[in-house]
């Protein structure tokens, strides 16, 4: 038996690529429930992954199966009342991102965590990135200098297009979701886990495709509207110190040369350019003037040798890590707060046209 047990709530492309092939894996634990409102999903998943037991929603789930930790990958518009389900059970959570709609919906979330002494994490996972620690302990040492801009792109051509999926892709464009919050979150996490929380933010946005057509998987060839939310997003963050970042994200790049993210100082720059996922070496640009010396290297690892990633389910080693040594997990919920705070704001500064101020840290 292992140690920890584990549901699974929302079947659809992220959990059967990344949660429930890696549970195991990833930590002494077990998925011992699968939950989905598309009840066939969950019964596939129980086959597929030989998991016990399925249920139809998240409250079936809480009434009839003992387990410690959940994860909750449905579709964004559920996380919420999902989440304050889980919690007010008294359950330790995964949320996929975002784990609310609003800043004040996360408090509470939050609040309730603290109430109920479970721990409380929200993905993406870059700050456990193996290539970002590197980054980060050689940027700790000074060898790029004074470290003052960051350029991230992460966007793709969109979840009709980019991803093989099963679950109709429709919900991705509809308000409450969109490529700020499915793609931005990860730019924003990104950035702000290396100048840490932002002042002051400002933004331009588009749709640049009204209507597009699913492209593979079960609803191939159907037609979206996708003309509600922009779908393309340029960010700028402003960190004080004289350290900003630009974040271009959405879900209209259907490919792209430029690397994922550029960290620039006075002495140097960090180009990623590899899949994060196969915990690459970023390369490293130095100049060191008094010796005549600049050019590009591929740094050893110094004696701070990073964690390896294996997958995105390494969340679940950070949540129980914090549980078994009653720490703060790596990927904390106060965090998720500061990156909701910019999401929610930027529709605001799309209809003024005036910079916002953040009143969240972390
Ligand atoms: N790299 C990443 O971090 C990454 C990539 C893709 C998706 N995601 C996130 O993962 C989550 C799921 O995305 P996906 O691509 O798997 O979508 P999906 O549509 O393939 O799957 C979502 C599943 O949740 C189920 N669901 C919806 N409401 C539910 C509810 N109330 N209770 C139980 N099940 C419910 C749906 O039936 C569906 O099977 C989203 O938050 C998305 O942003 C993250």
């Amino acid at each position: 038996m292992a140690k920890w047990k584990i549901a699974v709530i929302g079947c659809g492309f992220f959990s059967n690529v990344q949660y429930l092939p890696n549970i195991t894996k990833e930590a002494d634990a077990e998925c011992v429930a699968a939950v989905d409102i598309i009840e066939e999903r969950a019964i596939e998943a129980c086959e597929k992954y030989n998991i016990e037991n399925h249920y139809k929603n998240v409250y079936e789930l809480i009434e009839n199966c003992d387990f410690d930790i959940a994860i909750d990958a449905a579709s964004i518009q559920a996380h919420h009342e999902i989440n304050m389900a889980i919690l007010k059970a008294g359950k330790h959570l995964i949320s996929q991102k975002p784990a609310a709609p609003s800043v004040e919906m996360l408090t509470e979330q939050i609040e309730l965590a603290k109430k109920m002494n479970v721990k409380f994490v929200c993905v993406p996972i870059h700050p456990m990135r193996y290539d970002i620690n590197i980054a980060k302990n050689i940027m700790s040492k000074g060898a790029i200098g004074n470290a003052y801009y960051a350029r991230c792109n992460m966007s793709h051509g969109g979840p009709e297009y980019f991803q093989y999926r099963d679950a109709d892709p429709s919900w991705f464009f509809e308000p409450g979701a969109g490529a700020l919050v499915d793609m931005g979150v990860h730019g924003l996490q990104i950035v702000t886990s290396i100048f840490g929380p932002a002042k002051k933010i400002n933004c331009m946005a588009k749709v640049t495709t009204p209507e597009r057509t699913v492209r593979s998987g079960a609803y191939d060839g159907k037609g979206l509207k996708t003309d509600k939310i922009p779908d393309q997003y340029v960010i700028t963050l402003d960190f004080g110190d004289g350290k900003m970042a630009l974040v271009d994200t959405g879900f209209s790049q259907k490919a792209s040369k430029a690397p994922s993210l550029e960290i620039f100082g006075d002495k140097g720059t960090i180009s990623f350019t590899e899949p994060y996922m196969e915990n690459p070496i970023p390369d490293v640009y130095i100049d060191i003037p008094e010796q005549d010396v600049r050019g590009w290297m591929k740094p050893m690892t110094g004696a701070e040798v990073p964690e390896k990633m294996i997958s995105q389910c390494c969340c679940l080693k950070d949540i129980i890590r914090a549980i078994e040594n009653d720490t703060e997990p790596v990927l904390n919920a106060e965090h998720a707060r500061h990156i909701l705070e910019i999401m929610c704001k930027i529709p605001e500064i799309l209809e003024t046209e005036k910079p916002a101020v953040l009143e969240t840290t972390f």
